[in-house]
This record gives structure tokens, sequence and C-alpha cells, in this order.
């Protein structure tokens, strides 16, 4: 391996020493896009099973140098299986590749992996979300310690994993996703959890359509998470942010109840959280913006990390 990537590679696993020390968490960015001014690679972990993703741009890693990154990973505790991706280098239209084994034992299909004490169904090899956007975990556990009696609303919801981390906390909580597979996936999150989904709600639906039928009906949450995807196509068309960000933010804020919070993020890489702050200034200006959740120590180094704000809608009305 070249002296450079193999620094590298030590240098963000020693950087992570305070992450592999928490027991209550197995799933982490081993290696972020851009880390130490490498191009084109990144990686996971779940549980024993290391995912390393290969951009494909102008030069995209040699095989030589991804099994050498393989037999680093393998000489650490803990791991004993290594994959690799290939990935579009626009992550934000990436599409699922084939994960090929690039060493140690063979890894089967999905598993369990734990975050703060909380399990979560992962299928790293599937395609290129495996279940659990890591990037959150700061702020699942945030919502968590803050959603006791709590009615929220988890738009976007994929696995649920926002969802999870609320109920838990003792929210009672309405999620809303475009696929009903992933809602499906959600509820096996719920129950891996000790969580009956039906003592909450999962809608397959359109979240524009959702939120203008909620407000239509005058229902209200006491948090309303939005975290969407940058682009995605569905039956009837499509969803863009940046096309549809203030709509949604419209709708949104109609949800919310008076002193209720607003949580905005986006992985659109051009934009960062001066750019939510501003759109939610032009589309909510009642909005009091107050500190979302730090990222996690193992996505400070991510060159375009998610951009996540949080609101305080209609403050001072709280009866
Ligand atoms: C990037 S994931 C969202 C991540 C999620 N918020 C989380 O915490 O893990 C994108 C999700 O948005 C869903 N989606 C895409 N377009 C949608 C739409 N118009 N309405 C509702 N869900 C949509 C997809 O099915 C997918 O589950």
């Amino acid at each position: 391996m070249s002296t450079a990537l193999a620094a590298a590679l030590q240098i963000a696993w020693e950087r992570r020493q305070p992450l592999f020390e928490n027991s209550e968490t197995n799933a982490y960015r081993l290696f972020s896009v851009g880390e130490e001014n490498v191009r084109g690679l990144s990686a996971d972990r779940y549980g024993q099973l290391a995912v390393v993703y290969r951009a494909l741009g102008k030069r995209p890693l040699s095989d030589e140098a991804l099994s050498e990154i393989a037999d680093f990973y393998l000489a650490q505790t803990n791991i004993n299986s290594v994959y690799v991706k290939d990935v579009q280098s626009d992550r934000s239209h990436a599409q699922p590749t084939a994960a090929r084994h690039l060493g140690g034992a063979p890894f089967e299909g999905d598993s369990i992996v734990s975050e703060n004490g909380l399990s979560y169904k992962v299928s790293p090899l599937e395609s290129f979300s495996s279940g659990l956007f890591m990037d959150q975990r700061e702020q699942r556990l945030a919502f968590r310690k803050e959603s006791q009696s709590l009615e929220v609303l988890n738009t976007f919801a994929y696995t649920c994993s926002f969802s999870v981390a609320c109920a838990v906390g003792g929210a009672k909580v309405t999620s809303v996703d475009i696929s009903k597979r992933y809602l499906d996936w959600g509820k096996e999150n719920f129950l891996a959890n000790g969580l009956n989904p039906e003592d909450h709600e999962f809608f397959p639906n359109d979240t524009i359509g959702f939120l203008k039928g909620a407000s239509k009906r005058g229902r209200k949450f006491d948090l309303v998470i939005l975290d969407p995807p940058s682009f995605a196509r569905n039956r009837k068309g499509t969803f863009s942010i940046k096309r549809d960000a203030e709509d949604l933010l419209r709708l949104a804020g109609q949800v919310v109840k008076p002193g209720g919070k607003l949580y905005f993020s986006s992985n659109l890489t051009e934009w960062n959280n001066d750019s939510l702050s501003r759109l939610m200034r032009i589309t909510l200006p009642q909005a009091r913006i107050t500190h979302a959740a730090p990222l996690p120590l193992d996505f400070q180094y991510e060159e375009h990390p998610v951009s996540r704000i949080l609101a305080v809608l209609n403050p001072g009305r709280r009866p």
C-alpha cells in the first residue's frame, strides 16, 4: 500500500477510538469521503463487517490498493469480513451496485447492528444505502431523550430509524414514506426494539400529499422530521429538494403545534446549514432556529457533511 494511504487509514482509525470504546454502538463510518485528502474512498463498519466504497471517477483506486485496504481492516479487532462497492462519484444520484468480497469471512445477507443500545436491521451489501444513515446517530439520540409523550411525524422515514428512536423515548410516531417496502422494514426495526408497530402509524404516501391532507384535517405534531433525499423518482413523478424545499417547509410548518419543532436535513452537496437556515427564514419567518445535534465524530471529516437545522415554530405561542 502507498505509505500515504496506509498513514491515512491509520489516522482515521485512531481518531475513532472513542467510538470503538462504546459497546452500545457497532456501526460507524470508518473512513470519510475526502478524509486526509484521500480521493475516491470511504468505508463503513457494520458489526464485524467493513464495507469499502470505491468512487468511480477519473482515477479510481486500483484493485491492489483495495486488497491492501482489506488487509488493513482485517488486521483490526472486531472486523472479520470486508467487501467493496463501486459507487458513482456523485453520491446523491448513486445507483445500487453489487458488493464484491475482498477478504475474510463471507457475509450472509442482513444483520442487526447496535446504535446507542438500539437495534437496527441493515442490508449493507444490498444497495448503496444499507438501511441506516449513520450520520444522523447523534440526532436520533437527541430526539430519543426529548420524546416522552410527544406526537412525532417522521417523513421520508425510510427504515424508520428516527421513528424507532423517538418511540423508544416515549413518543407516538407517524412514519410516512412512499415505499411500503421500506416501511415494512421499519416495522421490523420497531419489533427488534420491543416496540409494537400497531401502537404507531405508518403511511405509504408521498410526503407532500400527506402533509396537505394532514393540514386540511388540522392534524398537528410536536416534532416534524424532514430528512428527504436530494432527488427521487416515484410512479407519479419526481421529488427534487431544490425544487420542492419551499413547498415542503411551508406545508410542514402547518402541521407543527405552537412551540413545536421542525427538523430539516439535507444531503445535497451544494447546501450547508446556512442554506437551510435561509430557506427556513424565507418560508417560515416565525421560526426560531436552534441547535441541531453535532455531527458524530466519524462524520466530522466528511467532505460534504449532511446539513441539518432544528427550528422552533411559533415560539411564544405555546399554550
Ligand atoms: C435518503 S432516504 C431518507 C432517510 C431517512 N430520513 C432516514 O432517517 O433514514 C430517502 C427516503 O425517501 C423516500 N421518498 C422518496 N420520495 C418520497 C416522497 N415523495 N414521499 C415520501 N417518501 C419519499 C424513499 O422511499 C426513501 O425511503
